[in-house]
């Protein structure tokens, strides 16, 4: 099986992976950490059990870790796009999982130092926070985990600024320490992640489905479509953090490049841009990996098979 370690902030597409991770075969949680992002530390950790518990992953280990960014200022939450409780939309059940008492970046090092070295990726869909902090703390990780594959960025765009996606903004001092660690990082950012567009056919197989899950997914649809509309202009919504963990868990599905990417910490104008070199200039070593082309057909596929396995 593929362990994966998910760090969210759920979020619709976060909750979208996790219900994904849960649902396909081969794929094992090792544990779930939350950060402050899309809402308050405290609000996506309630939205993280809630989803957990539509999965049936009891006993899966669900943690919260950072409440704010490494450096600069209180945490940027974004309610246009995923609403006063960052999972707006469906009716969330009351947890049948207990937080784990555990620090969320605490989790992170137990668990990376525990597994046998090379098993477990890490798959960041949030601020990077808990990661650049785990770094910090036990630097060993870095050659312990197989790799970390995160959604953020973008090699041509951003979605908060013309520069900047909203995982890299809102922490940019984190993401610098991540992209420069020494493991292998893939970047799942908006080239890839806006070619993972939830279209009407696609909500129309959640809806078939018939299920709890398939449900909880139409209902999440159905607000994070018409914000996303409102918000950025897409017909039909994005689901980024979902890209993220299909890459791990079946990578022929994601096409990527090598690359260089650096995050601008200083521009005026660019704070939090993805600054990624695919030519190598000044001789410069590829050492990251940048998801350039998706396979929207099987990744729909999968999304959906997955989706259907659950309650
Ligand atoms: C990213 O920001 C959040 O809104 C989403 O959950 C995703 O992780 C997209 O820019
Ligand atoms: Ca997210």
């Amino acid at each position: 099986p593929v362990r994966v370690l998910l760090d969210v902030d759920p979020g619709h597409d976060d909750a979208l992976a996790i219900l994904v991770a849960a649902g396909l075969p081969g794929v094992e949680i090792a544990a779930i950490t939350t950060v402050g992002g899309n809402q308050t530390l405290e609000k996506v950790t309630r939205n993280a059990l809630a989803v957990a518990t539509v999965a049936g992953l009891e006993g899966t280990v669900v943690a919260a870790g950072c409440d704010r960014p490494l450096v600069t200022g209180a945490v940027i939450t974004d309610p246009e796009t995923h609403g006063a409780s960052g999972l707006d939309g469906p009716v969330l059940p009351e947890p049948t999982l207990p937080l784990d008492p555990r620090h969320g970046v605490d989790v992170i090092v137990e668990t990376v130092m525990a597994a046998e070295p090379g098993t477990l990726t890490l798959v960041p869909t949030g601020p990077l926070t808990n990661i650049a902090t785990a770094l910090r703390r036990e630097p060993a990780i870095a050659e312990r985990v197989a790799e970390v594959v995160l959604m953020g960025g973008g090699y041509t765009k951003g979605n908060v600024t013309p520069a900047a996606e909203f995982n890299i903004y809102t922490d940019p001092e984190a993401a610098h320490v991540v992209f420069s660690a020494p493991w292998r990082v893939t970047m799942v950012g908006l080239d890839l992640t806006h070619q993972a567009l939830a279209t009407p056919d696609v909500h129309e197989r959640f809806r078939a489905m018939g299920t709890r899950a398939g449900g909880f997914v139409v209902d999440m649809l159905n607000f994070f479509g018409p914000a996303y509309r409102a918000k950025q202009g897409f017909d039909s919504p994005p689901v980024h953090d979902v890209c993220a963990l299909v890459r791990a868990v079946a990578p022929d599905l994601v096409t990527v490049r090598p690359g260089h990417v650096d995050v601008e910490l200083h521009g005026q104008h660019t704070r939090g841009m993805t600054v990624t070199d695919l030519q190598g200039r000044q001789g410069r070593d590829l050492d990251h990996l940048v998801a350039t082309d998706l396979d929207v057909r099987r990744f729909w596929d999968l999304v959906t098979g997955a989706v259907a396995r659950l309650p």
